[in-house]
């Protein structure tokens, strides 16, 4: 695990542009696997910004989603096709058709989510997976007690969860229970992953998912066990990590190292 601490959220996006980008220019038709939620704003505005000033191509590009609300309609304003579709894709030149995000409203989860895995397969797998952390350690909407070898399925959300997230809404009421995610072990397919976390509130699960045990109280932790990932995070939210100035050492000694 590579673990890149930034002053700045603005900072910790523009490094996570940069890797995007760097993938895009690797591989013009790369697989994104996306993620929705607070954190990755800051990255998309630097990636429609890249788009816009430096001619940043998707037109090649597919993207994945990690979740999606279950009973809220691509139209609702909480809905994360809405929220993509305002934060980045009416801003640059992906097909409408490349872009896949969980179906809220399916009348059959369990065809939507099998077919959903088999078209990540069918894309040739994700290239480069963008996550955010839950304060309760989640990846995607992968609480607590969910399986490390878990596919994209109907979730029953944590109340910790809708309690995070019923700033978005009128009133925690009408935070929706259910979510339709990737897996942990989808997520951990990912040929790389970068997480992105910012501010104190994230301080606690971010150490825990970097320094604890693997555990499937903290889904995050997963991480540890694959051979790719990079933790892209602020001051803040690095504050309870114990082997902090072990971290920034290591990015000090990196330009150097043979
Ligand atoms: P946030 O959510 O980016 O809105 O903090 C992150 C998450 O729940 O994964």
């Amino acid at each position: 695990m590579e673990i890149i601490v930034k002053d700045t959220v603005e900072e910790m996006s523009q490094v996570a542009a940069r890797v995007v980008a760097k993938t895009l220019n690797a591989k013009p038709d790369a697989v994104l696997g996306l993620a929705t939620g607070s954190t990755p704003l800051g990255l998309y505005q630097e990636l429609v910004r890249m788009h816009q000033a430096e001619g940043l191509d998707f037109s090649q590009v597919t993207t994945f989603h990690l979740d999606a609300y279950v009973g809220l309609k691509q139209k609702h304003p909480q809905s994360y096709h809405y929220f993509m579709d305002e934060n980045l894709f009416r801003h640059i030149n992906i097909p409408h058709q490349n872009v896949y995000i969980p179906s809220g409203t399916t009348d059959n989860y369990e065809a939507f989510c099998k077919w959903y895995e088999q078209r990540i397969v069918e894309c040739g797998g994700i290239d480069l997976q963008v996550l955010g952390i839950g304060t309760d350690g989640h990846i995607a909407f992968n609480e607590p007690s969910s399986s490390l070898g878990s596919r994209t399925r109907i979730k029953t959300l944590a109340k910790q969860t809708i309690d995070d997230n019923a700033r978005f809404f009128e009133s925690p009421d009408e935070v929706p229970v259910y979510a339709i995610t990737m897996g942990v072990g989808t997520i951990l397919e990912a040929e790389r992953i970068i997480l992105l976390a910012h501010g104190k509130h994230k301080s606690d699960a971010v150490a825990k998912a970097i320094e604890g045990p693997v555990t499937s109280m903290i889904t995050a932790s997963a991480l540890q066990l694959h051979p790719d990932v990079l933790f892209i995070i602020d001051r803040e939210a690095a504050s309870s990590l114990d082997m902090l100035e072990y971290y920034e050492w290591i990015q000090d000694k990196m330009p150097d190292a043979p």
